[in-house]
């Protein structure tokens, strides 16, 4: 196993070494000697990954790592790999200020997320996704197993602990590009979290205004809460629909929030400029899905619709 790494002074050769041992697990958990394969590795900055996300996969935001599979399945990879020549798996891109950003939210050590996320990378790069909620939770085990192979396993990841009222489908993250595939770590279904806001509606209390509001908000950890507008004959003590959907996930012990989702009575809405702030508390990346109807959403992050929010920093 070769990692060709494309800028290795980022990181330090101890830490590579426990990457290029990720990759032999994963790959020796599919009965593949990976002594032919090799893996690119580019360490970005956070204005790179988020162009390329941008550009290939229409998500404006910064993330954490993307994958670029060569080869559609692991079939591909060991015919490959029966060759003279060094099989290229694909590219991994890591953006490592995010990595320490979820290592410290988290609470787990830096390596431990990027050998996590690493893994995830690689395991995509093998043609695993997590589309569909039974591939998911096959990849889920792989990267488990591969964490504990390291001796790394994580035992408060969000990878593991997925909410059993999420009954969405999982957006696939993958895009054609050329001949290559894009995967990312990022796990969201917008449609589904947009459907849910849509069925919390049905419990608004807006009496006095008659526009019905309904939020969904993601945690990290793959919970899901929902939340109405619940108005007042003292219209001022009214509270949106976002904001209840926070503070009954904040009350369930979940403050690391991932999207959420607004739907209304007039289909379309913007998040207003109170919930905003109130959000941006917990998650300033926070993605803001709306639209007038599930197929013509519109995502943008909390970062974008309050781009200077007052926060505990601004005090110190
Ligand atoms: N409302 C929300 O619930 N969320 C928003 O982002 C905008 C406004 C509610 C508050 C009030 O009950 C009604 O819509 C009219 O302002």
């Amino acid at each position: 196993m070769e990692l060709e790494i494309k800028n290795e002074e980022t990181l330090d050769e101890g830490l590579l070494e426990e990457m290029e041992q990720a990759a032999i697990c994963c790959l020796r958990n599919e009965g593949i000697d990976g002594d032919n394969c090799v893996i690119s590795v580019s360490f970005v900055s956070p204005e790179q990954i988020h162009q390329m996300n941008r550009d290939y996969r229409g998500v404006d935001k910064v993330t954490d790592v993307l994958s670029f599979p060569q080869f559609e399945d692991i079939d591909e990879i060991i015919d490959a790999c029966g060759t003279p020549f060094p099989a290229e798996l694909g590219d991994v891109l890591i953006n490592l200020d995010r990595v320490k950003e979820q290592a410290e939210e988290f609470g787990h050590s830096f390596e431990r997320e990027l050998l996590y996320l690493f893994t995830h990378s690689v395991l995509h790069l093998l043609g695993y996704d997590h589309i569909e909620e039974d591939e998911r939770a096959v990849m889920r085990e792989r990267e488990e197993a591969v964490m504990d192979e390291l001796g790394v396993a994580r035992d408060d990841s969000p990878w593991t602990d997925h909410s059993d009222d999420f009954d969405g489908e999982w957006e696939n993250h993958f895009q054609s590009v050329g001949r290559f595939k894009l995967a990312t770590a990022e796990t969201s279904n917008y449609a589904g979290l947009y459907d849910l806001a849509q069925d919390a509606m049905e419990n608004a209390y807006a009496p006095y205004s008659g526009f019905r509001v309904g939020a969904a908000l993601l945690t990290e950890e793959g919970r899901i809460f929902k939340g109405v507008n619940v108005e007042n004959a003292s219209y001022g003590a009214a509270i949106c629909a976002e904001r209840t959907a926070a503070v009954t996930a904040v009350a369930a012990g979940f403050r690391n929030f991932k999207a959420i989702a607004i739907a209304s009575s007039n289909g379309d809405v913007s998040m207003c400029g109170i919930c905003r702030q109130f959000l941006a508390e917990f998650s300033r990346d926070l993605d803001v899905i709306t639209g007038p109807d599930r197929d013509n959403l519109k995502v943008t992050s909390l970062s974008q619709l309050l781009p200077d929010d007052f926060s505990r920093e601004s005090m110190e």
